[in-house]
């Protein structure tokens, strides 16, 4: 029976030992400051940034939300962005994604100062990270290493397989883990939609990382025996038997999966606090990086 990667109890240690740093800093300095912006209703989106803002109220934090509906123009956004860029008591700036369809992502991301883009999302971010410089990583495949480095999970040399090639996860998370560095210093296979045989990769994974947002897509058979297997699926299924309406599920079959594999992610528990937990810590670097 695998053991559980409690990404639970590790964001709130983590948060802890940040908040203790703030309390102790800012004694002279003003607190961090981040800057929060939500485009239209999306119930998701409104959940995940809910639950930033709350946790910087946690740390010791200064947040502003700034929470538009969804028929804000580009020029007003981009305006708030640059006024958010100038306002020297601002470190961090994220926008939620995703946006509304009639607004350009790309330009809106590159609108935000690198220096205050503690999501990781500006080019020159990544480019930093594809290059192994110094960068803001972002949250969720920052918390991913957070949580393996943690639990002292061997990476060199071993075969990572990660499902999904997204901008925010796979992408990133496909650089960080074959760098040269801890963790690290894995032979990386990014398998996506197009791939064929599927399974003939995971197969082959000592660490099998799930984020394309299918529920339930990792089945056991999918699994070599002993492997890490990280869930990075937050999915709302129908479950008519909770009061929300539904229940969250991930991208592996949890039940199953974790008769087999040494380690595992719980969802909810796993990877979602770490995501909250990277976030509070660029946005601690962006401000320790400002006040200096
Ligand atoms: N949408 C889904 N994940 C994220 C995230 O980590 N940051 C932002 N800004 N939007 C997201």
């Amino acid at each position: 029976m695998a053991q559980l990667l409690d990404g639970k109890a590790l964001s709130e240690k983590l948060v802890a030992e940040i908040s203790t740093k703030i309390a102790t800093k800012s004694i002279e300095l003003r607190a961090p400051h981040l800057a929060a912006i939500l485009i239209g209703d999306h119930a998701p989106s409104k959940a995940y940034v809910n639950n930033k803002i709350k946790t910087c109220e946690k740390v010791g934090m200064a947040s502003s939300l700034h929470s538009y509906s969804s028929d804000i123009t580009e020029a007003e956004l981009l305006n708030l962005i640059e006024k958010l860029n100038r306002d020297n008591t601002v470190d961090g700036i994220l926008v939620q994604l995703p946006l509304p369809s009639h607004i350009n992502s790309k330009r809106i991301i590159e609108a935000i100062l690198p220096s205050k883009d503690v999501d990781g999302f500006h080019p020159l971010n990544i480019g930093n990270l594809a290059k192994g410089y110094d960068c803001f990583v972002p949250a969720t495949p920052l918390g991913v290493t957070m949580l393996l480095d943690h639990y002292k999970i061997k990476t060199g040399g071993k075969h990572c397989v990660i499902l999904g090639r997204s901008a925010i996860v796979g992408q990133p998370l496909s650089f960080l883990l074959a760098r040269n560095g801890n963790p690290g210093n894995c032979t990386v296979t990014l398998c996506h939609s197009k791939t064929v045989n599927i399974t003939h990769y995971t197969r082959q994974a000592d660490i099998l990382i799930a984020a394309l947002g299918i529920p339930n897509f990792v089945k056991k058979e999918m699994v070599k025996p002993g492997a890490v297997v990280i869930d990075v699926g937050i999915n709302r299924v129908e479950d008519l038997s909770k009061k929300a309406g539904y229940r969250l599920t991930g991208d592996v079959d949890f039940e199953a999966v974790q008769d087999i594999a040494s380690w595992i992610t719980p969802v909810p528990g796993g990877v979602g606090p770490m995501t909250i937990a990277a976030l509070i810590f660029n946005t601690y670097k962006a401000w320790s990086e400002r006040m200096m």
